[in-house]
């Protein structure tokens, strides 16, 4: 059964099930217009960004959200300019020093999705050091996509498949959507219920592609350092009303 088979299937299996959405991802946008807004340099959009973070993973988890999937640096944010890159990246630092400890204790998984190994040597290993000391905790995933593009996370699975398949380790026809999934980055979490965007853009930036075919999409005008636990709250209340039909009826 293909991924989607089986995610409407467990939902239907379980009546009112998907009230609280066990996957939300969140394309944290907004940081440099909070930021102007305010008149401050746009390192401060980004610090409160940091803040913002906290919050909404604290919340995620009184919530009882299984996994929690941020966008922290899409593969295309390397065209921003030089300084604000290295402010981004030592608030990543920042943030992973300051709550590392916080998430063992909560029994919280850390995972990365994207090629963070671009990053500079020792943010890689603070990254992997962080995701090593929280593998063998039970409780809520948090996924932060560093360096994650949709289309590359695709490409990269295309290219494996096929070389499995040019060295005779992969039958072609056995490639289904189950077997696509299982080498995607998101392997092993929950489907996709609901994806949020913040400061009122209406587009995907390349997150997700694959794992949004039928999550829940809802797109708020809040700007990311300003949204909290109820604006949260607000975002599953409002997936609790969707009706989510998979094509039936
Ligand atoms: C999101 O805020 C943070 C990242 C992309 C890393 P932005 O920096 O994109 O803020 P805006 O869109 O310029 O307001
Ligand atoms: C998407 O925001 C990426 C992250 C939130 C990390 P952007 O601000 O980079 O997206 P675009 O450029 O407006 O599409
Ligand atoms: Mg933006």
């Amino acid at each position: 059964m293909s991924g989607l088979a089986a995610q409407a299937t467990t939902l239907a299996a379980v009546p009112g099930g998907d009230a609280v959405p066990r996957h939300v991802a969140i394309i944290m946008d907004g940081n440099g217009r909070w930021a102007k807004a305010r008149h401050l340099p746009r390192f401060a959009g980004h610090k409160a960004g940091v803040e913002a973070v906290r919050r909404v993973t604290r919340a995620a988890r009184a919530l009882g959200i299984e996994a929690l999937t941020l966008y922290a640096f899409s593969s295309e944010n390397w065209r921003r300019p030089e300084a604000e890159i290295g402010d981004l990246m030592g608030l990543l630092r920042l943030f992973i020093c300051s709550d590392i400890d916080e998430m063992v204790r909560e029994n919280v998984r850390l995972r990365v999705i994207g090629d963070h190994g671009r990053f500079a040597p020792d943010l890689v290993k603070l990254v992997d050091d962080a995701v090593a000391r929280t593998a063998r905790n039970s409780g809520p995933l948090l996924v932060i996509a560093l360096n994650y593009g949709a289309q590359t996370e695709l490409a990269a699975v295309a290219r494996r498949l096929a070389e499995e398949a040019q060295a005779g380790q992969l039958d072609p026809a056995t490639i289904d959507c189950d077997l696509i999934e299982r080498r995607l980055d998101t392997d092993g979490l929950p489907p996709l219920d609901l994806l949020i965007r913040t400061s009122g853009e209406q587009r995907l930036s390349n997150f997700l592609l694959w794992q949004a075919a039928y999550a829940e999409l809802l797109f708020v005008e809040t700007l990311w350092p300003d949204f909290d636990a109820a604006a949260l709250a607000a975002a599953v209340a409002a997936f609790g009303q969707r009706q989510r039909r998979y094509g039936g009826l």
